[in-house]
């Protein structure tokens, strides 16, 4: 759980939207944060932006879909910062597939970077939270990883595999030091989502997201989803039979 004394945290996915707005709300905190992504340049930009913060931003690039990378990274962090006090793994990528559009590749490439991303950075974690007997590990998902969404087929699922690895390794860790958290958001304004051609219901700034976040941090529950009643109607369609469902999603969407 995220204190009031400065911790170390390390955010990937950090050059724009969600991770780059909570690695600065932490910083604002007093946290030291040591923040990721493929570009050197907006990690730069993120270190000028925070420079009058009590805590600071240091760099570190990665490619999540790169097991070499992931190794580097991790052992340059290590080295040069300690074990982290917490990551959020917030790396990710969107893509809409339309059913006329279907592709394996495009499926392959969001759960490289979705999932197996994730997970990548999770193996190296786990041990090194375990010998040093705590840590917190936040994994953000998405409300659309609850159920199938039209054109989601391959981002959904990616997501929805995020969400089962964390309770699962929340059920194992419970009663431990190791402490799982799950983040999922709605629609968040980032260059992810300025792709998207609908009108997005409930849509927040990223500093938004990013003050849910490190209040979640704060506090001992599991899962951190917003803004709280986009995230209810989600939570909400999870309970409806398969028909109900299908025609809700039917009528609402035209898809
Ligand atoms: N925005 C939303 O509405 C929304 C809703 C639900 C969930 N989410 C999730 O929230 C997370 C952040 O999304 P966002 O909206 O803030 O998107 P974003 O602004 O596009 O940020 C994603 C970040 O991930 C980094 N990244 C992408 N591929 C990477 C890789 N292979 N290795 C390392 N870093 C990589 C990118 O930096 P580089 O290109 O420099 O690597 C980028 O800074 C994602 O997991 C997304 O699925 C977003």
């Amino acid at each position: 759980m995220l204190t009031g004394s400065s911790q170390l945290i390390w955010i990937t996915g950090a050059g724009s939207g969600i991770g780059r707005a909570t690695a600065l709300e932490l910083a604002r905190l007093g946290h030291s944060v040591v923040v990721s992504g493929r570009r050197l340049e907006p990690l730069q930009d993120l270190v000028k932006d925070a420079q009058h913060f009590p805590g600071q931003i240091s760099p570190l690039t990665l490619d999540v879909t790169e097991p070499q990378s992931v190794h580097d990274a991790f052992s340059t962090l290590c080295a040069r910062w300690g074990v982290p006090d917490a990551a959020i793994l917030c790396a990710g990528n969107h893509q809409p597939m339309p059913v006329d559009q279907f592709s394996l590749e495009r499926c392959q490439a969001l759960i490289d970077v979705n999932y197996l991303g994730m997970m990548r950075l999770v193996e190296r974690l786990l041990p090194a939270f375990r010998s040093r007997g705590c840590g917190t590990m936040v994994l953000v998902a998405s409300v659309a990883g609850y159920r199938g969404l039209p054109t989601a087929a391959a981002y959904g699922g990616s997501k929805a595999a995020v969400i089962n690895a964390a309770e699962a390794l929340r059920c194992e860790l419970e009663g431990s030091d190791i402490d799982i958290k799950l983040v999922n958001p709605g629609f968040v304004r980032t260059p992810l989502t300025d792709r998207n051609e609908f009108k997005m219901p409930f849509l927040i700034e990223p500093e938004e997201a990013a003050r849910s976040i490190v209040k979640g941090m704060q506090r001992p529950g599991f899962e951190i989803a917003f803004p709280w009643r986009f995230a209810l109607i989600m939570k909400m369609l999870r309970l409806l039979p398969y028909g109900l469902y299908f025609r809700l999603i039917k009528r609402k969407t035209g898809l």
